[in-house]
């Protein structure tokens, strides 16, 4: 009997199996050459190419189980039976071998003999004019004429985006009236009644870009069977979360946060358990959370899980904990997933971690806000103060909404868009204002650009030539002429400046002849003109002069190799630290190169050794650096790397490393790595979540930077008084004494400060009944301010203090409550930020102890007052 999914997923692959199917292994969730799409989203996507004809696959039959990700109804996920960001997707593909009648009889016999589920709660439904189909269901496989079911195009023509496509048939499920009768539950329908199981598609057509349907050159198959709701069926549970592919997750969820799984608390735990799986299978495959593309996919799941265990009561990273249960469940079939738990552990729990402190610092803000609404008496937060929250701290709105709406408040949404408006406009014009991207800088050249076409690149070439100039702009007017001394934008009919792209800078040359000369600076592409931006040094310059243009060759040459070098520091990285290591941005510059990827944690010393000794071995290896014209397609099927994002022409250029590195580039290269000389990596950090930067050397910038370390090495050995082998061990030592001197000179300030507690007790005043001591001190740090406040506490038995210190150009408050006082209902926190507030600050904190800070130290006294104040208006 099939019961569990690994026994689903096995019964489906060996029946295809015997069949004369070749099972392959699910491909990762990351399509792999397909712009059109952002996931693998069904069984298929992976086999467009043999679909579509581009590729002669394996075999003609092949049968998969195939992880897949739809994120278009993330809103229902957890509000139905079914939803599911990531689900598996059984599938049996013909690449014009077999067609409609082996594809249904097969299915047929699977779903009745291997599953046994009922013939008789089985429905079929066929695309409308597909009376091939019909007759196949009818007289082949005997379903009663009644069960077959005709739909339009909407329902029975599978299409997904392009490509390969047509109509299909599918097979659904009649789990009985119980589980609804209303207008929905009907074949096709939303309600939960009828369970489509298996769609069958009989894949004839390719769909263009431009929406046409053209005949493919062969007829195929592709099938699609949802694991999860099948297994739903053969475990005689309700919904897919109910299943064991999902079911020990929200037992965990349920045990870890104590709180019971029941009708009325659905929701989180299956919103949780559906997106911290899609999450896990995600960065197993290589995704990162960011702020873009997959990586933003996955940042919204996990929080969009996190919000939702706030409703379980968490209140500090847990989905990471999650991770093993779900690799537990899943390895069955992706035993792999066990390399990877504890990178996707710690992948998840850094970025809760991040999302929680985002949350707690947006509460305490909003917190406030809301104090300041109640002191008010407002009950709408203003649009204002809302998008202060998200685009200061990251706050999103639904969450202000809901929080506020906990207190009964509302938010001004129409002010928060109309900010958010504002707020695009000025990132517009802050590009606009830039001018080298911007859209208004480029007006000139546009025009330009009509008349005078695109300008010729010789610069791969040859870093001379001569040319003429065709445009001159200066100011931003087209201009006749340049002269001695000006400063303006040179346009060429030929080039062999290299204008700033694909990480690398623009050339640096002069324009010269005998009676002219002027420096290039800087070059760039503006409305697709090549521009040098020049300063005239002799003569004047003309439109329709005649010039020689010549590129500074060293400065070349130093950018070639830090170009060559990127690459090969590329293909390292993927290979010391793993496939997930992608280029998200570089900087090829004459004296350094600067390479973003996606990486999460820091690199150790050791992967850093690793990766410039892999670095220089391939330079001393010399190997050949050959650049290559192709199309597209070949370049991908070669195993190109291409940057996620940019766009691509038909005809594309490839720069080959040996057979180490190949990659998409329009960039300048060396002809030899050997060229490069060496490679020195002095700098790594992270530039934003997820993201690493590497800084480096190459060529004789190395030398320079050693001498200069070493140089540097021996000016603090001789500072020391040592040599450079000893300098170490010195400067522990002095560091050590520094330490204990440090140590001794705090013990001395706390005892000052806390000399003066029996001084200070004096002071106590009683307020209504309650012990208040209020003091102005000078010069003390928060620390010390603290422990003071504590023994001020314990002498005083039962009362509020409220300490300020004075430090010159701030002050600083700390305010504690006793206990029993507490009970009264006083709050050190909410006094504290009203006191902080009379001196322009703020801050909070817990009812017993608080601490602000504030800036007007000229308001110290008044802001004390204000705490007597707030203390005896104290109804208790
Ligand atoms: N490719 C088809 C689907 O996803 C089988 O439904």
């Amino acid at each position: 009997m099939v019961t569990t999914s690994d026994e689903l997923r096995k019964a489906y692959l060996d029946f295809f199996k015997d069949r004369g199917h070749l099972v392959l292994p699910s491909a990762p969730l990351i399509p792999r050459n397909d712009p059109s799409l952002l996931w693998i989203n069904a069984g298929m996507a992976p086999f467009k190419p043999y679909f579509d004809g581009r590729k002669k696959p394996p075999k003609t039959r092949i049968s998969t189980s195939q992880k897949c990700i739809r994120t278009n109804d993330i809103e229902n996920v957890g509000k139905t039976a079914r939803h599911l960001t990531f689900f598996e997707m059984l599938g049996n593909f013909s690449f014009g071998d077999y067609f409609k009648e082996e594809a249904i009889e097969w299915a047929w016999e699977f779903v009745t003999r291997v599953l046994n589920l009922e013939e008789n709660r089985l429905w079929i439904t066929i695309y409308k004019d597909d009376d091939e189909a019909f007759k196949i269901w009818h007289d082949k496989v005997g379903v009663p004429e009644n069960r077959i079911v005709r739909m339009g195009k909407k329902d029975n023509f599978w299409e997904i985006g392009t490509g390969p496509c047509g109509p299909c048939s599918e097979i659904h499920y009649d789990r009985g009236e119980e589980f609804g009768n209303s207008s929905e539950d009907v074949i096709g329908g939303e309600g939960d009644r009828f369970l489509e199981i298996w769609n069958l598609v009989f894949t004839q057509y390719n769909r263009t870009e431009d929406g046409e349907y053209l005949s493919l050159p062969q007829k195929n198959i592709d099938t699609g069977m949802g694991l999860e709701r099948v297994a739903s069926l053969l475990q005689g549970v309700n919904s897919n979360f109910e299943t064991d592919l999902l079911k020990p997750i929200i037992n965990f969820v349920s045990q870890d946060s104590g709180v019971q799984y029941t009708e009325g608390q659905r929701v989180p735990f299956r919103v949780i358990s559906d997106h911290i799986r899609a999450v896990t299978m995600a960065i197993h495959d290589g995704v990162l959370p960011s702020n873009e593309g997959r990586g933003y996919v996955i940042r919204r799941l996990l929080r969009r899980a996190v919000r939702y265990g706030g409703k379980l009561n968490y209140e500090e990273p847990f989905l990471y904990k999650i991770v093993p249960v779900v690799v537990d469940i899943m390895s069955g079939g992706y035993p792999e997933l066990k390399e990877k738990e504890e990178h996707v552990s710690s992948v998840v729990k850094s970025e809760e971690e991040r999302f929680f402190q985002t949350l707690e610092q947006g509460l305490n803000i909003l917190n406030e806000m809301m104090e300041e609404m109640k002191d008010k008496g407002e009950k709408i937060l203003s649009g204002k103060n809302a998008f202060k929250l998200y685009d200061t701290y990251g706050f999103p709105l639904d969450l202000t909404r809901d929080v506020l709406a906990e207190h009964g408040y509302k938010v001004d949404e129409d002010v928060f868009t109309r900010e958010m408006e504002k707020q695009r406009e000025r990132a517009r014009q802050a590009r606009a204002d830039v001018g080298f991207s911007g859209t208004d800088g480029e007006g000139i050249y546009k025009e330009l650009r009509e008349e005078l076409g695109e300008t010729e690149f010789t610069g791969y070439r040859s870093l001379s030539n001569t040319t003429r100039i065709v445009g001159i702009v200066k100011d931003g007017q087209p201009v006749e002429s340049l002269n001695n001394g000006e400063k303006g934008e040179i346009i060429l009919n030929v080039t062999p400046f290299y204008a700033r792209g694909g990480g690398q800078v623009g050339d640096k040359g002069i324009l010269i002849d005998s009676e002219h000369r002027a420096r290039v600076y800087d070059t760039r592409k503006k409305g697709g003109l090549t521009v040098h931006y020049t300063e005239v040094e002799k003569g004047e310059f003309r439109i329709d002069q005649v010039v020689e243009a010549r590129v500074d060759e060293e400065l070349r040459y130093n950018i070639a190799r830090n170009h060559s070098t990127t690459h090969l520091l590329h293909k390292t990285l993927k290979e010391v630290l793993g496939d997930h290591v992608n280029q998200s941005g570089s900087l090829v510059a004459p004296d350094r190169l600067r390479f973003d990827f996606s990486h999460y944690a820091p690199l150790t010393e050791e992967e850093i050794n690793r990766i410039e000794d892999t670095v220089n071995e391939k330079i001393l290896s010399n190997l050949p650096v050959e650049i290559l014209e192709m199309p597209f397609e070949k370049a991908k099927e070669m195993g190109a790397v291409a940057l996620f994002g940019e766009k691509y022409g038909h005809i594309v250029r490839v720069v080959k490393i040996g057979d180490y590195s190949i990659e998409l580039c329009g960039g300048t290269h060396v002809d030899r790595t050997g060229e490069i000389g060496s490679f020195k990596i002095v700098s790594e950090g992270s530039v934003a979540a997820g993201v690493r930067r590497i800084e480096a050397l190459t060529g004789k910038s190395v030398l320079e930077h050693i001498r200069k370390n070493d140089n540097t090495i021996k000016k603090i050995s001789s500072i020391l008084k040592t040599s450079p082998d000893e300098v170490i061990g010195r400067l522990s030592g002095l560091l050590e004494e520094q330490n204990e001197l440090e140590n001794k000179l705090q013990s001395l300030k706390d005892q000052l400060a806390t000399s003066r507690v029996d001084e200070l007790v004096d002071e106590v005043q009683k307020i209504n009944g309650v012990k208040v001591l209020t003091a102005e001190l000078k010069g003390i740090e928060s620390d010390n301010l603290r422990k003071l406040s504590d023994k001020l506490k314990e002498k005083m038995e039962s009362g509020i203090i409220v300490l300020a210190s004075n430090l010159g150009n701030k002050v600083i408050f700390v305010s504690v409550v006793t206990d029993d006082l507490v009970e009264r209902g006083f709050h050190a926190g909410k006094l504290i930020g009203k006191v902080a507030r009379v001196t322009g600050g703020g801050g909070g904190g817990r009812p017993d102890m608080a601490q602000a800070g504030g800036k007007k130290v000229d308001k110290i006294t008044e802001a004390l007052d204000e705490g007597k104040r707030i203390i005896s208006n104290h109804q208790s």
